[in-house]
């Protein structure tokens, strides 16, 4: 079985997020969406929540699972039997942060990690930018999935 995690906050999924999960699932045999625990951020959605929403917008993926977890993403992926993380890279500045990110997290554990290029179509896109969009009247359609605009327009504009 060839597994990765695809890691992240998910606050929320965005259509980049999704391109990175689904290209991994044609690739490998088990992709585990891992959603981070962050308890010293403030979140816009629940971890509940964001694994509700990537599970439905994952679920014609059938060798995709989603899991929550908290403290190093290298021990979730030893106790879960997972020898790599999948990244996806949207521009040069993400791979100066990943490679030091990816260097330590293979000193600690031997887990290698894959830099996916992001589809250029979503190069500029962030969950980030996605909520200040939405939360001043933006229009993020096409940027998240649809039921990720529908949520995101009842919680900020509800
Ligand atoms: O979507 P994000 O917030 O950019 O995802 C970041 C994430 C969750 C991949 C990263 O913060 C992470 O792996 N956190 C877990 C703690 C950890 O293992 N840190 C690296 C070693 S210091």
């Amino acid at each position: 079985m060839r597994r990765v995690v695809c890691p992240g906050s998910f606050d929320p999924i965005t259509n980049g997020h999704l391109d990175i999960i689904g290209r991994s699932a044609r690739l490998y045999d088990e992709v585990t969406v891992a959603v981070l625990i962050n308890v010293e951020k403030s979140s816009l959605f629940t971890v509940d929540e964001r694994i509700e929403i990537l599970q439905t917008v994952t679920k014609d993926f059938s060798n995709v699972t989603v899991r929550k977890f908290h403290g190093l993403l290298v021990d979730f992926c030893k106790q879960n039997d997972i020898p790599a993380i999948v990244k996806g890279i949207r521009v040069v500045s993400d791979f100066d942060y990943e490679l030091q990110m990816a260097q330590l997290n293979y000193r600690l554990s031997g887990v290698e990690t894959l830099f996916m290029p992001t589809n250029p179509e979503y190069s500029f896109l962030s969950s980030s930018r996605v909520k200040e969009i939405a939360r001043y009247g933006g229009d993020v359609s096409g940027l998240v999935p649809d039921l990720v605009h529908k949520l995101l327009i009842e919680r900020l504009r509800g």
